[in-house]
C-alpha cells in the first residue's frame, strides 16, 4: 500500500521552475544517494510543470521537451531507478498546467498511460485551468481510476490548494496526499501560516493519504524560483520541525549542490524524521490556545508523547511571557499521579521528570521540542 507514511522526497519547483532539465534531475538524484538523504528516507525524485512541449503529439500524447529532456523521460526514469530511488512527474486537472502547457484535463487515461510507459511512480495532479462546472472531486477520481488502470502503481498527489474543503473528499478519490495551502515561497511568514492554517484540520490527514503543506524551502536562503527574502537557518529550522510534527509530505525544494551543511544536517534530523514518520499519524493536539506561541502536545505509535514550543514573535518568550505549558491544558492534572519524563530531541539532554507545569524560554523565530513518556512523579 503507497503513503502508509509521508512520502518523502524532491521537487524541482521550489528552485528551478521552468528551468528544469535532465542533468538537474540526474545530478539531484545523485546527490540524494551522496549526501545521505536516501538512507534516512528520501525516495521520490518529481519534476513539477514545465517539462513538456506546449503541444500534444498526433495520437494526443503528451510530449517531453526535447531541448530539456534529451534523452527522454523513459531514459531519465531507468536513471533515478538505478539509484534505488523513485521517479515523480507532474500534470494538471484542467486544460493546461499552471504555467501553461498541455493538462491532463479529458486526456486521464491517455496521460495516466503515457507515464506508465515512461516508469513514472509518483504524479503531482494540479488545478488550474479547470473548467469552472466541471467538479473537483470528479476530475481528482477520473485520474485516480485512470493512474489504476494504468498498470503501474503510481502513487497520486492531489493539489488543489485546500479548495472546496478538500480534506473532506480527497480520500474517496484514491489519492495519497493532498496540497491543502497556496505556494510557499521562501520566508518565515508563508510557511509559518501555511502550517498554522491547517491546524484543524489535521485530523483528516492519515495513514494512505496525508495532508500536504507544501515543498520544503529549507536551505533556499532566499534563491530559486519561490524566493522571497529568505530564512535564517534557526527558521528552516522551525519550518522542518513544523512539517514533522504535522506529518506533512516531506519534498526537498532546495537545490542540493549548493544547500548547507546546516539544512543537509536538518532534513536529516534523525529525531524530527521519526516524528514525520511516526505510524499512527495522530494530530498534535494546540494545547494553549496561542497561534504566535503555539504548543502542541502529540502521541507517538511507541506510547510517548511529543511537547513542542514555538515562538513565532518577534520577543524571546520565557515563563512570565507566554510559553508557559499548563499540564491540564492536555489533561495531565495534579491528582492523575503523573507527570512527564522528557528529552530535549535537539540537544539529546534528558530534563527529568516534569509535572504540572513548565516554563520554558523560547528564542524568537525558534522552537524547542521535546519526547518522553509519562511517569509516576
Ligand atoms: C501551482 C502549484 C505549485 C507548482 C506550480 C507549477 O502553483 O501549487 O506547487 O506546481 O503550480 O506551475
Amino acid at each position: 500500500m503507497l503513503a502508509q507514511l509521508p512520502p518523502m522526497g524532491w521537487n524541482s519547483w521550489n528552485t528551478f521552475g521552468h528551468n528544469i532539465n535532465e542533468q538537474v534531475v540526474r545530478d539531484t538524484a545523485d546527490a540524494i544517494v551522496n549526501l545521505g538523504l536516501k538512507d534516512v528516507g528520501y525516495e521520490y525524485v518529481v519534476i513539477d510543470d514545465c517539462w513538456s512541449l506546449r503541444e500534444r503529439d498526433e495520437n494526443g500524447r503528451m510530449v517531453a521537451d526535447p531541448e530539456k529532456f534529451p534523452s527522454g523521460m523513459k531514459a531519465l526514469a531507468d536513471y533515478v531507478h538505478s539509484k534505488g530511488l523513485k521517479f515523480g512527474m507532474y500534470s494538471c486537472a484542467g486544460t493546461r498546467t499552471c504555467a501553461g502547457y498541455p493538462g491532463s484535463f479529458d486526456y486521464e487515461f491517455i496521460d495516466a498511460k503515457t507515464f506508465a510507459d515512461w516508469g513514472v511512480d509518483f504524479l503531482k495532479y494540479d488545478f488550474c485551468y479547470k473548467p469552472r462546472l466541471a467538479p473537483g472531486p470528479i476530475l481528482y477520481n477520473r485520474m485516480g481510476m485512470a493512474l489504476k488502470a494504468s498498470g503501474r502503481e503510481i502513487l497520486f498527489s492531489a493539489c488543489n490548494w485546500g479548495s472546496d474543503e478538500v480534506e473532506k473528499w480527497i480520500r474517496s478519490t484514491g489519492a495519497h496526499m493532498y496540497r491543502s495551502t497556496g505556494d510557499v515561497n521562501d520566508s518565515f511568514r508563508s510557511f509559518k501560516e501555511i502550517a498554522m492554517s491547517q491546524v484543524d484540520k489535521l485530523g483528516y490527514s492519515g495513514p494512505g493519504c496525508y495532508n500536504d503543506i507544501d515543498m520544503l524551502i529549507c536551505g533556499m536562503h532566499g534563491k530559486g524560483n519561490v524566493a522571497n527574502g529568505g530564512c535564517t537557518d534557526t527558521e528552516y529550522k522551525v519550518h522542518f520541525a513544523l512539517w514533522c510534527l504535522f506529518q506533512s509530505p516531506l519534498m526537498i525544494g532546495s537545490d542540493l549542490s549548493v544547500c548547507n551543511e546546516y539544512n543537509l544536517e536538518l532534513m536529516k534530523n534523525k529525531e524530527l524524521i521519526a516524528i514525520n514518520q511516526d505510524p499512527e499519524a495522530r494530530p498534535p493536539m494546540l494545547v494553549n490556545g496561542d497561534r504566535e506561541r503555539p504548543i502542541f502536545f502529540k502521541h507517538l505509535a511507541n506510547g510517548e508523547y511529543v511537547l513542542a514550543f514555538f515562538n513565532f514573535t518577534d520577543h524571546a518568550s520565557d515563563g512570565t511571557w507566554g510559553a508557559t505549558c499548563e499540564f491540564y491544558d492536555f489533561g495531565l492534572t495534579a491528582n492523575s499521579g503523573y507527570g512527564l519524563h522528557l528529552r530535549d530531541i535537539f540537544t539529546g539532554e534528558d530534563i527529568g521528570l516534569k509535572t504540572e507545569y513548565m516554563n520554558v524560554r523560547v528564542e524568537s523565530h525558534d522552537c524547542v521540542i521535546y519526547r518522553g513518556t509519562l511517569e509516576k512523579r
